[in-house]
């Protein structure tokens, strides 16, 4: 089943499959941060980031929301519809944290009145540099159009986080989010995992993301271990 590897990024590696329409996305235990100048691994961390993904993928489905996602073919790897990826990271932020707060005058913890949408060029060569439409559309990487309706689905993505994981006393101060074209029409793609998302415990404000590995914050299998359990608790049944 799983052909040709496509693609390794910093913590999955895409393949090819039989079929053309779909690939495979393995995630991996590799870690890194700050243009990949901080790399290590985290033994399970793949696994349960897989599990969260999946969960977060179908939940977004069954609210209507088309994604990436097909099924799981092991415990960490996903197959997936092969897109074309949108060379735009879409950053919801809830509540300041992260670049945010170190590029403009906004403290940490900031609960902003509605969300701050941001969105980054993806390109590790210019340091993922802050892109508004305009830009964007210069670039060639979507069209004012598609930039609509991906802010759009970012926006409805973010509402439907935010409700669940509240609901599992997760607070959601950002996340990002890859988008990818098929047969004309937009799904999510990439990953939702602690990866790419802050989770803050509500009771604790304590980070059960990868900001643990970025600035030295604990465990941080442990810590994705405590947002599986919340968020996938059928696999450790
Ligand atoms: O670094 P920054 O504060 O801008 O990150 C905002 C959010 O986007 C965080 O949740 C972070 O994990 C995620 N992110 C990501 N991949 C990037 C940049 C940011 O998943 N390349």
């Amino acid at each position: 089943m799983k052909g040709e590897q496509l693609y390794s990024g910093k913590a999955k590696t895409i393949y090819r499959t039989e079929d053309p329409s779909k690939y495979i996305s393995e995630f991996r235990d590799s870690l890194t941060a700050f243009d990949g100048k901080k790399k290590s691994e985290a033994s399970k961390k793949g696994y349960y980031n897989a599990q969260i993904s999946k969960k977060l993928f179908e939940l977004l489905e069954s609210k209507g929301i088309r994604t990436h996602y097909v099924r799981m073919l092991s415990d960490t790897e996903m197959l997936v519809e092969a897109v074309d990826i949108i060379k735009i990271e879409v950053i919801p932020r809830n509540i300041a944290a992260g670049s945010i707060t170190r590029r403009y005058p906004i403290k940490e913890g900031t609960v902003f009145k509605k969300p701050v949408m941001v969105m980054d060029y993806k390109s590790d060569e210019y340091g993922d540099p802050m892109l508004n439409e305009d830009i964007a559309v210069a670039l060639g990487v979507a069209t004012y159009e598609e930039i609509a309706t991906i802010r759009q689905i970012a926006l409805k993505v973010n509402e439907i986080l935010i409700k669940y994981l509240d609901e599992r006393g997760i607070a959601l101060p950002d996340f990002k989010l890859e988008f990818g074209r098929k047969d004309g029409q937009i799904l999510v793609a990439d990953e939702i995992s602690c990866d790419t998302c802050r989770f803050w415990d509500k009771e604790t404000g304590k980070s059960m993301d990868k900001d643990i590995f970025r600035f030295d914050k604990g465990d941080l299998t442990k810590a994705y271990e405590d947002v599986a359990k919340r968020i996938a608790p059928e696999i450790f049944q």
